[in-house]
């Protein structure tokens, strides 16, 4: 977690730090630069940045990695691993479409925050659950948080 999303997630979504921390197996601080993710020779698949701010987007399109997220990110890009970036922000500047751009040249895929519909969601969660299974698709994990279309 960035120092920002550490503010924004009880805004946004009423769940502590705390409580959002014990979702996750293992977290590290974001100034943590000596934690595992730091080095390719650290073996994962792919990694997610959700949600991506523009202003991350752009650290990682200028190769600047001074945090744990903006070198994982590069490391991951560097190793042609799969990088997934859940970027939310619209309309978006010409500077933030070519930052994506640039991402999307070098492998990462820009995931776009945006939920379909034909599955007729009934809920908030029913339509966080489509991004967050969109997601998953990208990097070719098994869910079944969305009906698909058939
Ligand atoms: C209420 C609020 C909402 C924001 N929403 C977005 C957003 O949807 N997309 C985005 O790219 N930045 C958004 N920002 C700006 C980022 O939080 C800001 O650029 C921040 O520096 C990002 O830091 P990080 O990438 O290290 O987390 C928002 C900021 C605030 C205060």
């Amino acid at each position: 977690m960035s120092k920002t999303a550490k503010k924004i997630i009880p805004r946004e979504t009423g769940m502590s730090v705390e409580d959002t921390e014990a979702l996750a197996d293992r977290v590290f601080e974001d100034d943590d630069l000596f934690a595992p993710i730091s080095s390719g020779s650290f073996r994962y698949d792919c990694m997610f940045v959700a949600p991506c701010s523009e202003s991350s987007v752009a650290k990682f399109a200028s190769g600047v990695s001074d945090t744990l997220i903006s070198r994982a990110v590069s490391v991951c890009i560097k190793e042609s691993r799969k990088t997934i970036l859940v970027v939310r922000e619209t309309p978006k500047s010409t500077i933030m479409l070519e930052n994506e751009l640039k991402l999307a040249r070098c492998g990462a895929v820009i995931m776009d925050a945006n939920p379909g519909f034909y599955p007729g969601p009934k809920s908030a969660d029913d339509i966080v659950n489509f991004v967050a299974g969109r997601c998953l698709d990208a990097a070719g994990i098994d869910h079944s948080l969305y009906r698909r279309w058939e």
